[in-house]
């Protein structure tokens, strides 16, 4: 199946503008941390895109092993270019069938990953599979209903694209509690990506979402020059960090 990711330009483009500031990248390696129940976790990563969660995972959290899983060669590619980790190995796979043994792991993150993949049911059993007994399901997403970025101030219409794109929280669970995992926690929380929106722009910039693609070139063009021209208000007056809201899942093994 051709999937987005596997076009190499927005690959690599993904990196610049989907890296996290430093301090919003240990906290949530630290949240992440808090789920093991095991010392030296075995973690895998469902969709790991440019390996920026895999390698923070492997550097911060002490002894841990990582799998990076991912459907797409590009986003391997540059994995492995700007993350590699001795701690991590990156693997060509797919959420629903994934290249690992039957209870391999401690911890599964799948970080802004769920609405990508087309058979979620199957995805949850195959969690279910490669988790040990007590080990957690981490989901990094936005629900639908409480999508609230900042970049819908300046493209309106992604909106309502991803309403239709991302899933609400009573699907999700109702997947995951079906293929037989517990529920244990839904956090919501707004953290910083960028100081101010003059970073927000030049993170953007280079169209590195895959939201983006839902826009015309045209379209994609005038939010870029509205960002622009509240970014240089913004100069002007006191410049505030820019927040993102994530909601986190989490699930048990029994
Ligand atoms: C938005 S990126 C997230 C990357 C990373 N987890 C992060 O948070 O920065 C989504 C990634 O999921 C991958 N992906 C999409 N569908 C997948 C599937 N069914 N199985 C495995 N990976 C998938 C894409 O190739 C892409 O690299």
């Amino acid at each position: 199946m051709s999937r987005v990711y596997d076009d190499e330009r927005l690959a690599g483009a993904y990196e610049r503008g989907n890296e996290l500031p430093e301090g919003s990248l240990r906290a949530w390696v630290e949240l992440i941390a808090s789920h093991a129940r095991r010392p030296s976790p075995s973690i895998v990563e469902i969709g790991s895109g440019t390996g920026i969660f895999s390698a923070a995972m492997a550097r911060w959290i002490e002894g841990s092993g990582v799998v990076g899983v991912d459907a797409s060669e590009a986003m391997l590619a540059e994995a492995r270019r700007h993350h590699p980790h001795p701690a991590v190995r990156y693997l060509s796979g797919e959420a629903e069938a994934l290249p690992a043994a039957t209870g391999a792991f401690d911890l599964a993150l799948m970080s802004r990953v769920i609405h990508h993949i087309p058979d979620r049911a199957r995805a949850a059993r195959e969690l279910v599979r490669v988790l040990r007994a007590g080990g957690r399901a981490i989901i990094r997403t936005t629900f639908r209903e409480r999508l609230d970025a900042v970049v819908y101030d300046y493209w309106p219409r992604l909106r309502a694209i991803d309403e239709r794109r991302f899933p609400g929280e009573e699907e999700v669970v109702a997947d995951f509690v079906s293929a037989g995992l517990t529920l244990e926690e839904v956090t919501s929380f707004a953290q910083p990506v960028a100081a101010n929106l003059m970073e927000y722009h030049a993170r953007l910039v280079g169209r590195p979402q895959s939201k983006f693609t839902h826009l015309t070139d045209e379209e994609f063009r005038r939010g870029l020059v509205r960002l622009e021209t509240a970014a240089g208000n913004e100069a002007l007056d006191t410049p505030r960090p820019v927040l993102e809201r994530y909601d986190v899942a989490v699930f048990s093994r029994s």
